[in-house]
Formats: C-alpha cells, sequence, structure tokens
C-alpha cells in the first residue's frame, strides 16, 4: 500500500501493533483492581428543562429501570470474560488499560481545548464495523478491571441497535433528557448485572420520535450528560462519521475517539475521510476490528 499521508499510515501502523499486543496479552501480568463504587456526587442536579421543551413524551411517572441480566449483555455480545480467559478478553483488558490511561493524562492536563476527559466516543467509518460490539465490551471491561463506574450510552438515534440488543426499546433515554422530558437522570439510567456498569438507551420511542431526533443536538445532551456524572467514565457509541453529523460535533467535547475499522473492509479512503471529520479530538485510538492476522485474534489498537 503506498502510504502519502500521516493519517493514511494508520492501518498499517495498526496492524503492525496487533503483533506486539498480542504478545503483551500472552506475557504480561494483569493484575485486577478494586471495583469501584458510585461516586456520591454523580447526577447532583434535576434536569434543566429545555426553554421550549423537545415535543416527545414526559417521562415524569416512568417505571423504575430493570435490571439488565447477564444473559442479555452476553446475547448483545459481551465476551464472556469472567468465566474464561481468551485472547479477545486480555485484548479488551488491555484496551481499556489504554484508555484510562488516557483518561487520567488528559484529566491532569484539562482544558477546554481538549474536551471531557472521562467521555470516551467509539465510531467507525461506516455502518457494521463493530461499534458497539466494541463499545459494550470496553465499557464492562473497564466496569470490571478498572477503578471507575461506567456509564455506556447508546449515542445511535438512527440504528439505536445497542438498545434494541439490551432489551431497552421501550425505555426514555438520551432522547429524553436532551429534550428535556425526564425530571430526573436516575429514572432513565439503567443498571446491569456487571457491577459498575450501566446503560442510557437511546430513548424517543414514544410519540414525535421523528421530531425529538431532529431538534436533540446529541452532542450537546452527552456534553451535558457527562459534566453531570462527576468522574463516572462515559462509553458513546456512537454512529458511523460518514452517516451523520454527530461524531463531527462530538469530536471537540470527547476527551478520546476509540476508532473502529473493519479489517479489509473499510477503504482506505473512508478511513481518512471520516478521521478528517473528528480531527478536532486531541487524542483518537484506531482500533483494527475483526482482523485475520492469526486464526483466533480480533482486534488491535494503535494510538495516535
Ligand atoms: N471482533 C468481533 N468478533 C466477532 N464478531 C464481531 C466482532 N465485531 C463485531 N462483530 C459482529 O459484527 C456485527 C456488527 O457489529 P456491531 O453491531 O457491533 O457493528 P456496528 O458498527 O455497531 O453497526 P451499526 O453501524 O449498524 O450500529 C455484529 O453481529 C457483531 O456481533
Ligand atoms: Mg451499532
Amino acid at each position: 500500500m503506498t502510504v502519502q499521508t500521516k493519517a493514511s499510515h494508520l492501518i498499517e501502523r495498526a496492524a503492525k501493533h496487533l503483533r506486539g499486543l498480542e504478545e503483551l496479552a500472552q506475557s504480561a501480568p494483569l493484575p485486577s483492581a478494586p471495583l469501584p463504587s458510585a461516586p456520591s456526587q454523580a447526577f447532583p442536579e434535576q434536569t434543566p428543562p429545555l426553554a421550549t421543551p423537545a415535543p416527545g413524551v414526559a417521562v415524569s411517572d416512568v417505571a423504575a429501570p430493570p435490571t439488565v441480566e447477564f444473559q442479555v449483555l452476553e446475547q448483545a455480545g459481551m465476551i464472556p470474560w469472567g468465566r474464561k480467559r481468551e485472547r479477545v478478553s486480555e485484548e479488551f483488558r488491555l484496551v481499556q488499560s489504554q484508555v484510562l490511561r488516557q483518561i487520567d493524562g488528559a484529566a491532569k492536563l484539562a482544558t477546554s481545548a481538549t474536551g471531557l476527559a472521562n467521555l470516551v466516543m467509539v465510531t467507525s467509518a461506516r455502518p457494521n464495523e463493530g461499534k458497539s460490539f466494541i463499545s459494550l465490551n470496553l465499557a464492562a471491561s473497564i466496569a470490571h478491571f478498572g477503578t471507575r463506574p461506567v456509564l455506556l450510552v447508546d449515542a445511535d438515534a438512527k440504528h439505536t441497535s445497542l438498545t434494541y440488543h439490551l432489551n431497552l426499546m421501550e425505555r426514555p433515554g438520551l432522547l429524553e433528557f436532551g429534550g428535556g422530558l425526564a425530571a430526573r437522570l436516575e429514572d432513565l439510567i439503567v443498571p446491569t448485572r456487571v457491577e459498575a456498569l450501566s446503560v442510557l438507551p437511546i430513548g424517543g420511542f414514544g410519540q414525535g420520535r421523528g421530531e425529538l431526533t431532529a431538534k436533540v443536538s446529541v452532542a450537546n445532551a452527552v456534553e451535558r450528560l457527562t459534566r453531570r456524572l462527576g468522574k463516572m467514565v462515559v462509553v458513546l457509541d456512537a454512529p458511523p462519521c460518514l452517516s451523520t453529523s454527530d461524531p463531527s460535533a462530538l469530536a471537540p467535547v470527547v476527551g478520546q475517539v476509540v476508532f473502529v475499522v473493519e479489517a479489509e473492509q473499510t477503504r482506505r479512503g473512508e478511513v481518512e475521510a471520516a478521521l478528517d471529520l473528528i480531527a478536532p479530538c486531541p487524542s483518537i485510538m484506531l482500533l483494527l476490528n475483526k482482523t485475520q492476522l492469526t486464526t483466533n485474534s480480533t482486534f488491535g489498537a494503535y494510538y495516535y
């Protein structure tokens, strides 16, 4: 492959780096960290209503959220890392530790130009590259092995696949929060059986969905949400960069991007165009998914 720009080096460098990750996964000791408890300052305020509330159904009397069971999480693609120590789970463990290291580093240097350190966006150039699979496993892995509670947010109003696979299609979520339709954030956040992991579905499934999605700025809602959550890590399952404007609107707000590339499927030009759109984010981790470089490998990661 001809290499012309810095961005066009990335896939080759990620593929090379994958081998390094594999060696590390096989040799490195992987100490487990104590599980966190939820920060006492989470959700300190009521959701501020918009000056003109967006259309949709107000959720003042919403039923208490159910708990997402292990079985549902696994059916949605969560690797059963608690039961098996397969290489893919070791790789997620390595990626989550890189993401947490980046969060800690970014928090120390935090300025208004560097985005919210604890907000991590998972995106890709095109649909179906593995964003929801990576988001779910990254969030679960940070919750289990890391040191902080995690909120996994479905920010893909078009595909809603994470919400669908977690059986949360009836629940209000990010769109209601963004539209000022939910009295309390606690009513929207759904706990899971993975300690320290909770989920915010996309929501907006009542009447007026079209108008609500058109009116609510996902980037604005996510920024307000993250500021409310204190030090909680927020992992966004975002739409693909070349399909909607949300990833580029979110790029200056997030502390880092995990950019998923489906190995041998995504075209170089698409990756370059997508990376240009999210260039305002100071830290982008390229994650090569579904690789066939070795029999069991599934992805590799590389920061630039
Ligand atoms: N590393 C992997 N190993 C095995 N299966 C995978 C892997 N990554 C993704 N998949 C599978 O590929 C399919 C697409 O993945 P996923 O739904 O995560 O993509 P997506 O980028 O979120 O798609 P969309 O853009 O439609 O939201 C799913 O069936 C998922 O389980
Ligand atoms: Mg998805």
